[in-house]
């Protein structure tokens, strides 16, 4: 029987350290039941203590979530560990997370301390974490810069003082594969009492190993692997799940080991992130890039034919890839919507389901062929509708064409009073962006925009992805249309309320009177 490798998924706090990744609470909850539905083992929620929307956050998904264990992280302060413990209490299976960093940088620059204090604290805070919850787990952050005899020592004492999970991060991403399945099989050969926790890994993929270095862990022992969904993370970002998952899964001849995700939710998932964060998967990206498993060239397409294995490792379903299936049509009735509805991993409330119907209407009668990737969007816009919004988009108008300016008319609305504005630009959504930028009367500036389609066919949805800069704060926005000037417009509200809703947290958790005019 092939060992159970423990996928311990990061999104919802190393992943959403991306700069501009940030999502509030209610897409953090959609994530963390999609994570469920797929069976992930451990979500590491948040950290607790860093600010009181990742608290609230943390606290709401071990209250509601069930089957995975949910951890949250510390810092091996006491406040940290007992503000974690706050948060994650409530949960079926609550995990402390705690950690301090143990290179050489760390322990002398940083803390300005000798490694006995910094090992002093691990244990200490191990102890605290492990009276308060039966499930704690250490990281020696920077593990793969750290001294090994001294890594030896603090993997050894905190398993001492109760840590039922190690954790060797390579936080810079400077570690390779060979050097990765020498440092966990040295680990192996000289902690003593090593049988008595879980190893766990967590890489970083600075120089794009970061998957390559979390599978030799799990051929050197590890029982345990931190990854995030499409690789999202901090500067290059962690290792990719799906990408660890499925190659544990195809290549079980070299690892003798698997995992209990149910892979057949990898591609929902990866959408979901992409579309919560804005960050958009590259075509060519393994398992999940639309390119990932398209047969373009004419010699495999041949191949292909003759036997599928001639050019393909694994099938699309076992990742959750059909065929775009054409499923519905206008004339198609409330209780066939929802059955479609429900295959795809919905469950509607009755009181919801008049809603979502008319949605589907709308955009049956615009569009006559409905596909999964379009009722995808209905649902996205559903529970995007249920956020708090500051701006709301009313109208927008563009006029274009060859030997004209474009231009455009937007109208917005917030505390019950409508804003319109007329602006010019050089192509027609730069017109629009120009009139809502009069509007909202910011400073803002747009990093980057990209629309894709997200069906086949001249009426397939456009979905728009753009990043917005303001006051040293970045946010993404994202929306799907049949008209692409009319998703920009949106996407872009979207990242500008993101924005002024994380502002006006931040002021408020400082003791800022916000309600001035600026009621939501
Ligand atoms: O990269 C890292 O070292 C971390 C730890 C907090 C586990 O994210
Ligand atoms: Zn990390």
């Amino acid at each position: 029987m092939s060992r159970q490798i423990i996928i311990f998924d990061t999104t919802l706090r190393d992943g959403e350290q991306a700069p501009g990744a940030s999502m509030d609470t209610a897409a953090k909850m959609q994530l963390a039941r999609q994570l469920a539905r797929m069976n992930i083992d451990v979500i590491e929620a948040g950290f607790p203590i860093s600010s009181p929307e990742d608290f609230e956050a943390v606290s709401a998904i071990a209250k509601e979530i069930e089957g995975p264990t949910i951890a949250g992280l510390s810092r091996a302060l006491p406040r940290d560990i007992e503000r974690c413990w706050e948060a994650v209490q409530h949960a079926q299976k609550p995990r402390i997370h705690t950690f301090i960093g143990t290179s050489k940088v760390h322990v002398e620059r940083r803390f300005h301390k000798t490694e006995a204090e910094v090992l002093q604290m691990a244990v200490d805070a191990v102890r605290l974490a492990t009276s308060l919850c039966d499930d704690v787990e250490f990281s020696a952050e920077d593990a793969m810069r750290t001294r090994l005899e001294y890594l030896r020592d603090v993997v050894e004492a905190t398993i001492e003082a109760g840590a039922k999970t190690v954790n060797i991060p390579d936080t810079v991403g400077y570690a390779t594969p060979w050097q990765m399945y020498d440092t966990i099989s040295y680990l192996f050969e000289h902690v003593p009492n090593i049988d008595r926790a879980v190893i766990s890994v967590h890489c970083h993929d600075d120089l794009g190993m970061s998957v390559a270095n979390s599978l030799a862990a799990v051929r050197a022992g590890a029982g345990q692997v931190e990854c995030t969904i499409n690789g999202l993370g901090e500067r290059a970002g962690n290792a990719s799940l799906e990408e660890i998952v499925m190659a544990l899964r195809t290549r079980k001849d070299e690892f003798d080991a698997d995992t209990t995700v149910n892979t057949q939710e990898i591609i929902a998932t990866s959408r979901l992130v992409s579309m919560l964060t804005g960050f958009v998967v590259q075509p060519n990206k393994a398992i999940v890039g639309a390119n990932a498993f398209a047969h373009e060239a004419g010699i495999h397409q041949h191949g292909m034919i003759q036997d599928r294995q001639t050019y393909e490792i694994m099938r699309p379903e076992d990742v959750g890839l059909t065929e775009s299936q054409l499923t519905l049509g206008p004339r198609s009735g409330k209780h066939g919507l929802r059955a479609r509805l429900e295959n795809l991993g919905y469950q509607i409330a009755d009181e919801e389901m008049d809603e979502v119907y008319e949605r589907f209407v709308a955009m049956a009668d615009k569009k006559r062929r409905i596909y999964d990737e379009d009722l995808h969007v209905i649902m996205r816009q559903a529970v995007t509708e249920t956020v708090a919004q500051v701006w709301h988009l009313e109208r927008v108008q563009s006029v274009t064409g060859s030997e004209m300016t474009p231009m455009a008319l937007v109208t917005m609305r917030r505390n019950g009073g409508t804003h319109t504005r007329t602006a010019t630009g050089n192509g027609p959504v730069d017109a629009v962006y120009n009139a809502i930028t009069e509007i909202v009367d910011l400073e803002l500036e747009v990093a980057d925009y990209s629309v894709r389609s997200i069906t086949q066919g001249r009426d397939a949805l456009g979905e728009a992805t753009v990043r917005v800069h303001w006051d040293g704060n970045e946010a993404a926005g994202q929306a799907a249309s049949l008209d692409v000037i009319q998703a920009s417009a949106q996407a872009f509200v979207s990242a500008i309320n993101s924005l002024l809703l994380r502002d006006q947290a931040r002021r408020t958790s400082e003791g800022e009177d916000v309600t001035d005019g600026h009621v939501l």
